[in-house]
């Protein structure tokens, strides 16, 4: 069945300030213990999971048919905090169907989204409010708060039927990690990188 047909116009409200959505069709909330082996500073990550498995960020989404032709929304809530000197971040992802883009908007807070393609070429731009973020197809793309106290609130859409690819991410990390030297955030080499 075309499950198109199902469909019909919708709008949602966005809450900046509290980093909400009306009437979310999914809550995501990634904890502590779903990013194992993410962060560079393992003995860190131990200690700060043996005292308690803290949220990182969460996701709302509108669900529509994933399908060609449609978009996904929804918005993404990075929490503000540390693992050593890397700050809480998304996992990251390639889309599934690799030529597939994506548009962030962020509405609130301070962050990067650190991306790369298989080409061998990355990138790390800047988010702050009002900023429109275009990542292309073949980018792998990952969000960062950087700042202390503040959450790292976007929207963002995408065609519904790309699909995601967590599983490259997990194995070989990205290329450049943003760590916190002393206040300021570096973007430096990813050590563990593979
Ligand atoms: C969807 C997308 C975002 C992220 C969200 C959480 O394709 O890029 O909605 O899903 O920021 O990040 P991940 O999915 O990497 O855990
Ligand atoms: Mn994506």
């Amino acid at each position: 069945m075309d499950t198109r047909k199902k469909i019909r116009p919708f709008t949602f409200k966005v809450d900046f300030q509290n980093g909400k959505i009306s009437n979310p069709d999914t809550h995501i909330v990634r904890k502590l213990s779903s990013m194992k082996g993410q962060y560079s500073d393992e003995k860190s990550f131990n200690e700060m999971l043996d005292k308690k498995d803290c949220i990182l960020y969460e996701v709302y989404e509108k669900l529509v048919p994933e399908i060609e032709g449609e978009l996904l929304q929804g918005m993404s809530i990075v929490h503000p905090g540390k693992v050593g000197k890397e700050y809480f971040m998304t996992k990251g992802h390639f889309h599934s169907i690799l030529d597939t883009a994506e548009l962030y908007y962020c509405v609130k807070g301070h962050g990067y989204m650190v991306m790369e393609n298989p080409e061998g070429d990355w990138s790390v731009e800047e988010l702050i409010p009002n900023i429109v973020l275009y990542v292309p197809g073949r980018w792998a793309h990952r969000s960062i708060n950087i700042n202390n106290t503040e959450d790292l609130v976007t929207i963002f859409t995408y065609p519904a039927n790309a699909g995601h690819d967590y599983a490259s991410i997990e194995t070989k990390g990205f290329r450049k990690l943003v760590v916190d030297n002393n206040g300021t955030p570096e973007i430096i080499d990813n050590p563990g990188w593979k």
